[in-house]
């Protein structure tokens, strides 16, 4: 029969979906907490508990990226691969790749001084948004509206420990619908796709904030522009963020750690069963 790993640090409702349907698909699935399973790096062979084929499911961004680093380089095959989720978890890499793509993608700039931050913020025009370049959920996503509140927020940032929040992404505000669209692309296939939309008092849309899904019509344009934006970084199983222009669709973002709960209640797509399909396909090479 054969095997996977799903490599976890917290089992949520996903995992468990994943596991589950795993067996249902046929394949013998294990489950593995990296709390728990420490690597030997010196070490040049397959982990002898853990299949040659992985699905990364970690919470931990970089719990997730190292793991996957030492499995990779010793002989297993991870989903995401590790170049593709540094990718994806990083908002600077992503962005300057779909640009380098073609892969409309909105306007964004990074500086390295609160200084030349504010600059490029009056230079743009407000409202502006400030992300952190590896961050998710929304968090810390802010939308700028004038340079007191830029100076404020930079002040701020200046005083964080994480060296990373000192890199300043700054990004146009899209003048989008009340909502953005998630496309879930597993192995070069968009499987489903549904609006968010922001709830009362926020204007993001991420479902961790209170977002609203509705399932989406996906039409040709944005299929395409969903699977191209998941080949650039050989993603496997990708959420691709995109966002209505009155120019067409722009990608915003993508996630290479799919949370997919809320997916599930409007979409007749069975995405855990998708996903294990395809993992099984890997496992059976
Ligand atoms: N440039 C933008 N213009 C308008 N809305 C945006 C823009 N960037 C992000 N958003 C909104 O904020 C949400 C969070 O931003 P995102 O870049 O996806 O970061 P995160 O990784 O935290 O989800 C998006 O889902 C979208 O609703
Ligand atoms: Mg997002």
């Amino acid at each position: 029969m054969a095997e996977a790993t799903i490599i976890y640090d917290r089992l949520r409702w996903e995992e468990k979906q994943l596991y589950e349907k795993g067996s249902e698909v046929g394949l013998n699935v294990k489950l593995v907490d990296v709390k728990e399973r420490p690597l030997e790096l010196t070490s040049t062979r397959l982990a002898e508990d853990i299949s040659h084929v992985v699905l990364q499911r970690t919470i931990s961004h970089y719990r997730g990226l190292y793991y996957s680093f030492v499995l990779e380089n010793q002989g297993h095959y991870v989903i995401n691969s590790f170049v593709s989720s540094l990718i994806c978890g990083n908002k600077l890499l992503t962005t300057q790749l779909l640009a380098k793509s073609g892969i409309p993608t909105p306007k964004t700039y990074v500086a390295f001084s609160q200084e030349s931050a504010v600059d490029i913020m009056e230079k743009m025009g407000y409202p502006v948004v400030l992300k952190p370049i590896v961050g998710s959920w929304g968090r810390m996503v802010a939308k700028i509206i004038n340079r007191e509140q830029a100076e404020s927020l930079l002040e701020a940032r200046e005083l964080l420990t994480d060296p990373q929040q000192q890199i300043y992404y700054i990004q146009e505000y899209i003048k989008r619908p009340p909502r953005d669209i998630r496309g879930i692309v597993v192995n070069g296939r968009v499987i489903t796709a549904y609006y968010r939309y922001q709830p009362e008092g926020d204007w993001r849309t991420n479902i961790a904030r209170g977002g609203k899904a509705e399932l989406a019509k996906v039409d040709g344009e944005l299929e395409d522009l969903m699977i191209r934006a998941s080949n650039i970084v050989s993603g496997k199983v990708i959420g691709v963020d995109a966002m209505e222009t009155s120019d067409g669709y722009v990608i915003h973002e993508l996630n290479n750690n799919l949370e997919f709960h809320g997916a599930s209640e409007v979409s007749d797509v069975d995405i855990a069963k998708e996903i294990m399909e395809y993992v099984k396909e890997e496992a059976a090479r």
